[in-house]
């Protein structure tokens, strides 16, 4: 196998969870597998590779999207958050990631990094869901385990707490 050196791949910085990273990358790859194997950070999960599944699902400056259908060089320059920036420093658990806790909304929980990321971006621009808004805002994930119930349901919980107290 050819190994590109250094001056065959680009460079890529960005301000992963809040924290500068750099790494390199040659012009193909995408992005789910610099997080993954080139950064390390394991919590975006890869399923489908074509947009279908949505358990890539980052935000980059600030908006949702599958890190599947990026580029690791789309990344340069930009701000990208990721499942594991969700919980706060101390490990405590974000409102939304303790409510999937509380409601069971998870088996396998391969999707669920994928689902979390949705929400954390929908719930801030509609505070105050229903559960037909969460549905179709969640139509783009899918999850083999759970019949979806359950994350509905902790989506819901989620927002309330939310909406008491901010920032979760
Ligand atoms: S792995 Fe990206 S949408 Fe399925
Ligand atoms: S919990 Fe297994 S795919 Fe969703």
């Amino acid at each position: 196998m050819r190994v590109l050196s250094k001056t065959e791949r680009h460079r890529v910085r960005f301000v992963l969870n809040g924290e500068p990273v750099e790494g390199y990358a040659e012009p193909r790859l995408l992005l789910t597998d610099f997080l993954r194997h080139e950064i390390g950070a394991t919590g975006t999960h890869v399923g489908c590779e074509h947009g279908i599944c949505g358990a890539c699902t980052i935000r980059v400056d600030g908006k949702a999207v599958r890190a599947c259908l990026l580029l690791a060089v789309q990344a340069e320059g930009r701000r990208i958050d990721t499942v594991e920036g969700l919980a706060g420093r101390d490990g405590r658990l974000s409102s939304l990631q303790a409510a999937f806790h509380r409601n069971f909304a998870l088996q396998c929980g391969y999707c669920t990094p994928g689902f979390l990321m949705s929400l954390s971006e929908y719930l801030e621009r509609n505070p105050a869901p229903t559960e037909a808004d969460i549905r179709l805002a969640l139509s783009g994930n899918l999850c083999r385990c759970t019949g979806y119930a359950e994350i509905v349901a902790a989506a819901l919980e989620a927002a309330r707490e939310m909406a008491t107290k901010p920032a979760g």
